[in-house]
């Protein structure tokens, strides 16, 4: 019995709906906050909640579904079973440890190492046809664990990585210029995190190259203002961490927009982490790190060819080196 009544000759509904699924692993502070904005941006008709601590899943999924009335209509389920995630077109792994004041990323990588060897395999199996989003720290090398753990293809396989750099990078020098940061386009490429390389010689403003500028008009800058800020970038997360325990809002919208671009297919480029090999003269393993990378609804379409200074050339190749490191002490 319907609430509605139907109209005279309706046709019965199709057999078969297209819906978008994304399913969020991990219902901490970064889950709950890419969950959120994903909802309120309403770019899902399902959203697909895992965790391994049901009572904590169960009260995220009821205080988000008490929304309903202030958001667009979106269906909620929660489980501690990847039964929950099947038929995902994104899948956005937020599982695992955190950092606690003070310590690095890649300090994280042994507890959710083990822990990608349990996840990873059920998800790609449920959604053969989604798109993998690694969030879990570190990020770089994890989306490498996810890659070969999941059987899927590289374009599939994406790490949030600089994106969020990046935002707090055009952020910064926003606030320094006195501009807004949509018009500032700036990247920081290579490891998210504490190698990542600042790239000077791309910024523009409203599409004024910004080095160029200062130089032409005389106007005298410091290499090492330039320094600080790109140090700005990178102790940002630990101050955040040192003072409220974690960071959320900022890779909940630095997520959200990924999956915007990703499932409305928009072709935009992001910084992300990716297979790099072979790319702006990465050479020696497959490294996975951000690179200036468009997407669209089959993952990575490509990598963009951005002129980098030597300078900026050699700093991404010791981040490179940074990551491969590591990766060739995994065993996997
Ligand atoms: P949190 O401790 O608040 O949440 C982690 C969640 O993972 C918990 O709810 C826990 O129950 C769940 N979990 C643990 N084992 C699991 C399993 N086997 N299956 C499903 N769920 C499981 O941590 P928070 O703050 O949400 O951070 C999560 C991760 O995101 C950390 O690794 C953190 O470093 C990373 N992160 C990454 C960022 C990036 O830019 N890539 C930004 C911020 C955090
Ligand atoms: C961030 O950069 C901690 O990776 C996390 O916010």
């Amino acid at each position: 019995q319907s609430f509605f009544k139907p109209i005279h000759g309706a046709s019965p509904p199709p057999t078969t709906t297209r819906t978008t699924k994304i399913s969020v692993i991990g219902v901490g502070n970064v889950g709950m906050a890419i969950a959120q904005t994903i909802l309120t941006q309403d770019l899902a008709d399902e959203i697909a909640l895992v965790d391994v601590n049901p009572d904590k899943l169960r009260g995220e999924m009821l205080d988000l579904q008490h929304a309903a009335a202030f958001l667009p209509r979106t269906t909620i389920t929660s489980s501690t079973d990847y039964s929950n995630t099947v038929g995902s077109d994104l899948v956005i792994v937020t599982a695992g440890a955190r950092q606690i004041p003070g310590e690095s990323r890649l300090n994280l990588l042994q507890r959710n190492l083990a822990l990608f060897s349990k996840i990873i395999p059920p998800l790609s199996a449920g959604s053969p046809e989604a798109i993998l989003m690694i969030v879990s720290n570190p990020v770089d090398v994890l989306t490498y664990v996810a890659w070969k753990l999941s059987g899927l293809p590289a374009n599939r396989v994406i790490g949030s990585g600089t994106n969020l750099d990046s935002s707090r990078f055009r952020f910064l020098i926003a606030d320094h210029l006195d501009v807004n940061a949509q018009d500032v386009q700036a990247y920081i490429m290579g490891e998210h995190g504490d190698s990542s390389v600042a790239l000077w010689s791309s910024i523009s403003v409203g599409g004024v190259p910004i080095l160029s500028f200062l130089e032409r008009n005389q106007i005298a800058y410091e290499k090492q203002t330039l320094e600080e800020i790109h140090k700005e970038v990178i102790q940002g997360a630990y101050e955040v961490i040192g003072l409220k325990g974690y960071t959320s809002w900022a890779i909940g919208y630095s997520v959200a927009n990924l999956a915007r671009t990703i499932l409305r297919d928009q072709h935009k480029v992001h910084p992300v982490t990716v297979l790099a090999k072979g790319l702006y003269g990465i050479h020696g393993g497959d490294v996975f790190l951000s690179l200036p990378t468009q997407l669209g609804r089959n993952g990575v379409l490509g990598v963009t060819n951005l002129h980098l200074s030597d300078e900026e050339s050699q700093q991404l190749q010791k981040s490179a080196m940074t990551i491969l490191e590591v990766q060739s002490q995994l065993g996997i």
